[in-house]
């Protein structure tokens, strides 16, 4: 087994990416940009224990769907075997694939139901390589003892630059300007076309996206005013004000960056867009449904919203293709793409090469993390459980990871396994049905080993077992 540090191999994968970022001229991958940033931490990576794990044999993964080879990269440097297909597989194909592999690498067109994962005898853990995890059943995971990581924020920047490019293409009309040249229109107009610097632009939803947008949009000029139900603290000059209505009285530009939430459905419909500024700008390259679309065609046709961006819709086509966004998927289709000054994205906020490697990263660090250590943090159907590296020069020593129907008695019957030998750190979480317990213990002759395993196996409520040395 590989003696890389894992831990650090999340903290710096941003550095990672951003190393190799200068578009057109990629000569490095991100994941080597990484690994050559690895010789300044070999001391310290050298002082981690490399665990073995015991009864597995070698780890097997089956990554499917072209997956990014930043993701591949990691997983064949730490030993794995890695099985690789361009597309996702028939149904019949996978369920033969993945019954003997330890873990299974989609994005969204692969659907792990429980029809499939039923098959799936030594599956311990899912990476979905996307944002999206409702291609795979996650409690059917959670109690067969499999965590599902996910990589929700790689493309966040991805997100604030197309916002960024949105902004300015607003407020100089480049939209309608391109359309006109493509079929032939000189139309050179300066009128209620505008510069950004001075202006004010209102963030709804200061997260990950939000706030990276804040930094950029400042630095081109732009006043920032944001509106959220937490309170966070602004970047640079950027003010929280208390209310959405203060937000919408005072911006030129509105970007919308909250999640999908029962209180944000229709988040900004008609008594928004009457206290928005006259003559501003709405850009949603959130979540489709947050936005009441025939409320923003009526305030634009009636002069209150200068234009807008949408870069996400309620109902989205399933695949790319002519004639695919259409009045059939929304009622009001024919209505939106006539509208002057509005730009239509087919969802591609997050689709950048940088987010891609980045998401082959993110979620490859943390199915390694998992594999090697046991470490769930991250997991998004599972209790999130951690404990640090083992020194590397400690002997006799066996991480247990126990998973277990999350009910009173257990943690008395496990320890009593463990307690013959000492027990040097133990942590233990719970999430619905599913508990997950780890613990480190030491004075352990390779000889006990397999007598932990078996005794642990024969504990009621046991969901599965890894024993790492
Ligand atoms: N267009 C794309 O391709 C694309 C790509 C990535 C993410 N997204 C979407 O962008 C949105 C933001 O993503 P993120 O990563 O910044 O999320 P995030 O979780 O980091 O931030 C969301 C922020 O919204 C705030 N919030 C929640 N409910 C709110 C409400 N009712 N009013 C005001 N604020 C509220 C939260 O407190 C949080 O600060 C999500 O909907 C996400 O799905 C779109």
């Amino acid at each position: 087994m590989n003696s890389i540090d894992i831990n650090n191999l999340q903290n710096s994968f941003h550095h990672a990416v951003n190393l190799s970022i200068s578009p057109g001229a990629v000569s490095t991958s991100p994941t080597q940009s990484f690994m050559n940033t690895l010789p300044a931490r070999i001391t310290s990576a050298k002082l981690s224990k490399a665990l073995k794990p015991f009864s597995t044999g070698d780890i097997r993964i089956l990554l499917l769907e072209n997956v990014n080879a930043t993701a591949i990269e990691i997983f064949e440097d730490q030993g794995y075997q890695v099985e690789f297909h361009k597309s996702s597989l028939p149904e019949e194909e996978l369920i033969k694939k993945i019954k003997d592999v330890h873990a299974i690498g989609i994005r969204s067109k692969t659907k792990l139901t429980e029809k499939i994962l039923k098959h799936a005898e030594n599956l311990s853990v899912i990476g979905c390589f996307c944002i999206g995890t409702n291609q795979v059943d996650l409690d059917y995971a959670a109690n067969m003892g499999v965590a599902v990581f996910n990589s929700p924020f790689s493309n966040s920047r991805s997100v604030a630059e197309l916002v960024i490019g949105e902004i300015i293409s607003l407020a100089r009309q480049i939209g309608d300007r391109s359309i006109e040249l493509h079929t032939g229109t000189w139309n050179k107009v300066s009128s209620k076309c505008w510069e950004i610097r001075g202006k004010t632009l209102g963030i709804i939803g200061y997260g990950h996206i939000g706030s990276q947008l804040s930094v950029l949009a400042e630095s081109m000029g732009l006043h920032v005013l944001y509106y959220d139900i937490v309170t966070i603290m602004g970047l640079g000059t950027a003010k929280q004000v208390s209310t959405l209505n203060e937000l919408l009285n005072n911006s030129d530009f509105v970007s919308l960056h909250v999640p999908e939430t029962p209180e944000t459905k229709n988040l900004i419909s008609g008594p928004q867009f009457a206290a928005m500024k006259d003559g501003s700008y709405l850009i949603n390259a959130s979540r489709g449904t947050i936005v009441d679309i025939p409320s923003l065609i009526a305030a634009s046709k009636a002069g209150k919203i200068a234009g807008a961006a949408l870069d996400v819709y309620p109902n989205e086509p399933a695949k790319n293709g002519s004639g695919a966004f259409s009045n059939q998927l929304n009622s009001w289709t024919s209505d939106l793409v006539s509208m002057r000054n509005f730009i239509l994205t087919p969802h591609i906020g997050g689709s950048t090469e940088e987010a891609q490697s980045a998401i082959g990263i993110e979620v490859a660090a943390y199915l390694t993390k998992y594999i090697n250590e046991g470490n769930s943090v991250g997991a998004v159907n599972f209790p999130e459980v951690s404990l640090r590296s083992l020194d590397y020069d400690q002997e006799n020593i066996v991480r247990v990871l126990y998973i277990h129907k999350n009910v009173p008695g257990v943690l008395k019957t496990v320890n009593n396994v463990l307690s013959d030998h000492n027990i040097e750190k133990q942590f233990s979480d719970s999430n619905g049905e599913i508990a997950y317990l780890m613990a480190d213990i030491s004075n352990v002759n390779q000889s006990d080993i397999k007598d932990i395993y078996d005794r642990l196996n024969e504990t009621s409520h046991k969901i599965s077992i890894r024993l790492l040395y």
